[in-house]
């Protein structure tokens, strides 16, 4: 009763706020599509449109990681086992390497964990250099284009930089044999040495079935005006503070732990999922990467994501109208956060929010097991399909040689 009195009350300030009545906020769950270039790709099949090779590789490089630790499967990085598993059975699939448009290399790269399960890419490095050599020395393909129709999905911090840590990464960059691959990587910042032209930016992995678990029924008022779960300091690895985040949610805590509007904190409750669907915006800060499950959770949850990480290349942008279902703050506007959320007009809330409850967006951030059509799988095998044909210059004449072996720290050199 007391809980019902207080989501009134909020839902009633909220109200007052923004100009909306509760009817309409009640009427959230209405779709809607865009016409145009946007809905429709995000529906096309990739199916018939291209072949994709899986390199046969000894497990050590996949199952037995995997089998070490089968905590790889649950954690935000589990896209790169999914992937595999999809492409063994996919209808894109094809036995014969010659008639391959693309070739795909099945490196888990992300699933080596410390106890608390955050994982350590320190052997990342050396693992796909060891496959690299491997599949180059035992198949003509690597070398007739050194990489260059070759896909690798690397979903870690900072993609192909293999490390968590941004200035690390950025010192790291690319791995160089990685150079003229496409690479399929959760991590997307506009001018940023671990972002490449031509890489596909794919969703963080959150678990479908468990989303799925926490569903309530979509009528349910959506008495929270602003929410968020998370850190808001990492005094661990930023003691002085300032570096984790870039200060954006050292901000939010500071400026709105009052706000009667912000349900913000750091405890996660068991009923995070269904929190999300009664609130209007779900915060997305950056936190030591621009991205984090909470696009995905947003979408799912139809709560409209409030993107605070500049720069940020979000997932499939070329096929998610992620202007129009989200809501973008600058880093530096963070204390004004308040204000901006609440001068958003009633009509535009409800337009993003019908957009959000389309099936084919929420489809677009998932890996489901058994895959559907239109879900992340699908996306990326459009987004390979969208770069085809191969362009004729990717074919290294005889002996023509680009890629330095011998590039990058030579701690990434000792063998695997
Ligand atoms: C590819 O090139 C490397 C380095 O030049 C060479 O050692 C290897 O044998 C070549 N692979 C094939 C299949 O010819
Ligand atoms: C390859 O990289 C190493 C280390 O950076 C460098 O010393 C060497 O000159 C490079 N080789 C070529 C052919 O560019």
């Amino acid at each position: 009763m007391w809980g019902d009195m207080r989501g009134l009350a909020i839902l009633l300030i909220i109200a007052s706020f923004v100009g909306i009545s509760a009817k309409e906020l009640e009427q959230g769950q209405q779709t809607e599509r865009i016409a145009g270039s946007a809905g429709d790709v995000l529906e096309d099949d990739p199916v018939g449109r291209l072949k994709v090779y899986v390199y046969e590789l000894p497990s050590k490089y996949n199952k037995k990681i995997l089998q070490k630790d089968s905590r790889c499967l649950t954690h935000m990085f589990a896209a790169e086992i999914f992937m595999h598993r999809f492409l063994l059975s996919s209808p894109v699939r094809t036995l014969n390497p010659d008639e391959a448009d693309w070739f795909y290399t099945p490196v888990y790269a992300t699933c080596e964990l410390t106890p608390n399960g955050l994982p350590l890419p320190f052997k990342s490095p050396r693992m796909m250099r060891s496959a690299i050599q491997l599949i180059s020395s035992n198949w003509p393909y690597w070398n007739r284009t050194e990489g260059a129709d070759h896909f690798f999905v690397v979903p870690h911090d900072f993609g192909a930089c293999f490390h968590y840590q941004e200035e690390k990464a950025i010192q790291r960059g690319i791995l160089p044999l990685l150079k003229r691959a496409t690479l399929v990587q959760t991590f997307g910042q506009r001018n940023h040495v671990c972002l490449k032209e031509g890489s596909i930016t794919i969703p963080p992995y959150a678990p479908p079935q468990k989303m799925q678990a926490h569903l309530i029924p979509p009528d349910t008022p959506r008495s929270i005006f602003v929410y968020f779960r998370g850190l808001f300091y990492d005094v661990g690895n930023d003691p002085e503070g300032g570096y984790y985040a870039r200060g954006a949610r050292a901000s939010v805590w500071e400026n709105f732990k009052n706000n009667p509007l912000f349900d913000i904190s750091t405890d996660h409750p068991t009923t995070y999922y269904e929190d999300m669907q009664r609130a209007v915006f779900c915060l997305c800060p950056l936190g030591w990467a621009p991205w984090s499950p909470r696009l995905v959770e947003g979408v799912i949850f139809g709560c409209i994501p409030v993107i605070i990480a500049d720069d940020i290349v979000l997932p499939f942008a070329d096929a998610i109208p992620w202007e129009e279902i989200g809501v973008f703050v600058a880093e530096k506007d963070v204390f004004k956060l308040d204000t901006i959320l609440t001068s958003i007009s009633p009509e535009v809330i409800l337009r993003k929010q019908r957009l959000l409850a389309n099936p084919s967006m929420k489809q677009a951030m998932l890996f489901p097991q058994p895959a559907q059509p239109g879900d992340a799988f699908h996306q990326i095998l459009n987004g390979l399909a969208r770069k085809l044909p191969h362009d004729e210059s990717i074919y290294l004449k005889p002996d023509e040689k680009i890629l330095n072996w011998t590039a990058g720290p030579a701690s990434d050199r000792k063998p695997w």
